[in-house]
């Protein structure tokens, strides 16, 4: 039933397997406010969508697609109202989406007017699949579409006051012949004619993730090798996340040639999302490397975006998720309690306490509350951590293991996690008041 029905490249050399890390960041471009808003079981309002912009900037984002205007009036008076009530700062650009279509760009040119600079992105899809059972249309005719779409642009822009930048996506790329996707994009490059004053996007989506992170590569080294004007191109990757591998797709396309990612926060987005720009942004950060964008107050992100998309972030959602820094179990306790004596004893610079990715306090975390947890799993290290942060008890060595088998004996009875206190409470019933 299933076969493997995306295209490995002509030709691919490799070459960029042999970076080991990202040593700076690609240009950022959020979609939520578009893909990720177009997937909500309820769309954002209006209001919703202000508020969830203004985190986005507060995040440090500098390129944000804000929606679809031609798709809904909330859309479109979206991007009106930024308009109209000056809320785009000076070094944020907007970007819109519009399809290969004249009276869905005709609306578009409308929505943007009086924008100080934005980003138009142009998509029409180039898969066989879509060819064959959607538009059953040749590869010609596909062609023509968005290349009538970029001369529509480019007309419509040179009637209308602004600065636009233009960007076209061959959607469903993923199931498209790689060459052929590189044919449209330099047909439409051929339209533009990009320059370093002038640049264009051509942005490459992994519509639906249809193959393993090192095949996108690949076809990004293609695309990026084959591209017309590549000096005044800013080649950009959309990964979606069909095979969990988003993040992935990103990091080994950002190595292949990829200068700009488009994401979203916590990986909304159409069917299993897009890539998650917090996991992509803070492995750099985890690599010492500046991602550029802010993600120290991970609670009031995670609180704002789950309340706007009435989503909810799963507990092991890297570097955000409730869980993702906590140790139940007693070896694990044990070698963190002793990392962060060691960490303070050296005054060490560097992060290496052991299970501990990041220091959980570089996204706003508490040791305390959120790192050392006690149940039945929980050994003598973590209850001695737990008496100590909550009440400054130091048990001797001697009475550790008598303590800790104690207290997991009693949640492992109660089958519940033992809060701070209540741990407190158990030993000083057995050691205090008796
Ligand atoms: O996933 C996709 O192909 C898209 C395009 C519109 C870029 O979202
Ligand atoms: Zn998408």
């Amino acid at each position: 039933k299933y076969e493997r029905a995306y295209f490995m490249p002509p030709e691919v050399t490799y070459d960029w397997v042999k970076k080991e890390y990202i040593e700076k960041p690609p240009i950022w471009c959020s979609v939520d406010l578009r893909d990720g808003n177009q997937a909500l079981i309820e769309p954002m309002s209006l209001e919703e969508k202000l508020e969830f912009f203004q985190m986005l900037v507060d995040i440090g984002l500098k390129e944000i697609e804000v929606g679809f205007p031609a798709a809904s009036e909330t859309e479109y008076q979206f991007m009106r109202t930024l308009i109209e009530k000056n809320m785009i700062p000076d070094d944020v650009t907007v970007q819109v989406l519009t399809q290969a279509r004249e009276h869905i760009i005709k609306k578009t040119f409308e929505a943007v007017k009086g924008a100080p600079h934005a980003v138009i992105h142009l998509y029409n899809s180039t898969s066989v699949a879509q060819r064959e059972q959607v538009f059953r249309k040749s590869k010609e005719e596909i062609k023509q579409i968005a290349v009538d779409g970029a001369k529509l642009l480019l007309e419509l822009a040179s009637e209308t006051d602004g600065n636009f930048t233009f960007q076209y996506s061959p959607e469903s790329f993923s199931g498209t012949e790689v060459d052929y996707a590189v044919d449209v994009c330099n047909a439409v490059l051929d339209v533009w004619k990009p320059t370093q004053d002038n640049k264009a996007i051509i942005n490459i989506p992994t519509t639906v993730e249809n193959a393993m992170p090192h095949v996108f590569a690949c076809q990004l080294e293609y695309v990026n090798k084959h591209l017309k004007y590549r000096d005044s191109v800013i080649l950009c990757l959309h990964p979606h996340n069909d095979r969990g591998c988003g993040v992935a797709t990103a990091e080994l396309g950002v190595l292949a040639g990829a200068d700009r990612i488009e994401g979203t926060l916590f990986g909304n987005g159409e069917r299993t999302g897009n890539v998650d720009l917090i996991t992509m942004g803070m492995n750099m950060f985890s690599h010492g490397v500046d991602p550029g964008l802010d993600f120290s107050d991970m609670k009031r992100l995670r609180e704002t975006y789950e309340r706007l998309t009435r989503m909810h972030v799963y507990e092991r959602q890297p570097y955000a998720g409730d869980l993702v820094f906590t140790a139940f179990s007693g070896s694990h306790q044990d070698a963190i309690a002793k990392g962060m004596a060691y960490r303070e004893e050296k005054a060490c610079e560097t992060w290496s306490v052991p299970y501990l990715p990041i220091d959980p306090q570089d996204v706003g975390r508490q040791y305390d509350s959120d790192v050392i947890r006690i149940n039945s799993q929980s050994g003598k290290g973590g209850v001695n951590y737990i008496l100590k942060q909550s009440h400054g008890i130091n048990l001797p060595q001697e009475m550790r293991s008598e303590v800790g088998y104690l207290v997991k004996d009693i949640s492992d009875k109660a089958h519940k996690e033992l809060t701070a206190d209540w741990v407190y409470q158990i030993f000083s019933d057995h050691y205090v008041n008796t």
